[in-house]
């Protein structure tokens, strides 16, 4: 069967070639995009990602002239197409095509592509990952830019190192890791995420927002050394959920325990992404 994306509002095969050389997402880096589960035949949280790259593409000054509920209907459309129910859809926008090289000369490129599930790997749920710390800042932090340039040059080190991720450090405050957003449940049993310097990640949101119910919350600026301290970290993302860390360099977070706060927390995820649908269901 073949696969659909949208090319500017038009059906195109994936299999074929679809932007030509000179855009400037290629050429220069030029684009934000964003990725959003779906699930049961519906985008989950549609709402929350849409927000976020219409704010990537006007703070990347790319023209965004797509409106909520025509494109809405266009996604029912391409998932239907692409007999897509669970899976994870990407939106990119990229600079559009230039002539000479650098500056766009037309309209932004706006592509829309489905795909299935991301591999579930279950021992980073049961024994929590690694990840290695490096000085970096990403420019824009609050743009979904698509440069992962950094991380990407790290990909041998963080293999070598047993690792699963870096994790961004600002001087001495720790940001984000390199595709999620950073927690850890201190030494009281409050719960700390960093404020600065961050790409606003929509599973954060909803945990800071769920976590209020249960246990204090702050956001703040957090050092390594109070990871130390800390009874158990995690990291959140859109295709991780909540994924628990254990080890940071050569550190173990409180002898490697995984909080039952951690399980609370993945629950509480999982019965509002459950309401989420059933309200879209009903
Ligand atoms: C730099 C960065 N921070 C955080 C996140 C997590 O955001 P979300 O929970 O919306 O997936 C991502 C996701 O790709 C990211 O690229």
């Amino acid at each position: 069967m073949d696969t659909y994306c949208l090319l500017n509002n038009e059906y195109k095969k994936t299999s074929e070639p679809l932007l030509k050389v000179n855009d400037l997402g290629l050429l220069r880096g030029y684009g934000v995009f964003d990725f959003f589960p779906i699930q049961g035949n519906h985008p989950v949280f549609f709402n929350d990602y849409w927000n976020r790259f219409r704010n990537s593409a006007l703070q990347m000054r790319l023209p965004f002239e797509w409106e909520y509920d025509p494109f809405m209907t266009r996604l029912y459309e391409l998932m239907d197409k692409n007999n897509r129910a669970d899976g994870y859809c990407r939106l990119l926008l990229t600079g559009g095509y230039t002539n000479t090289g650098f500056l766009p000369d037309g309209p932004a490129n706006f592509l829309v592509i489905t795909q299935g599930p991301v591999p579930y790997i279950e021992e980073n749920y049961t024994r929590g990952i690694k990840l290695i710390t490096m000085q970096y800042t990403r420019e824009h932090p609050h743009i979904k830019s698509i440069n992962y340039m950094t991380v990407l040059l790290e990909r041998d080190r963080i293999r070598n190192e047993d690792a699963t991720d870096v994790l961004y450090l600002s001087e001495a405050n720790i940001t984000e890791s390199s595709r999620s957003n950073f927690f850890i449940i201190d030494e009281k049993g409050i719960l700390k995420t960093p404020q600065h310097d961050i790409l606003g990640g929509i599973t954060r949101s909803k945990v800071l927002e769920l976590a209020q119910d249960f246990m204090e919350v702050e956001v703040t600026d957090l050092t390594l050394e109070d990871v130390k301290k800390a009874r158990s970290a995690f990291i959140t993302s859109t295709t991780k959920g909540i994924m628990p860390v254990t080890k940071i360099d050569d550190f173990s977070i409180n002898e490697s325990q995984i909080s039952p706060v951690i399980h609370q927390l993945q629950k509480a995820l999982k019965d509002l992404v459950n309401q989420h649908l059933d309200e879209l269901n009903s």
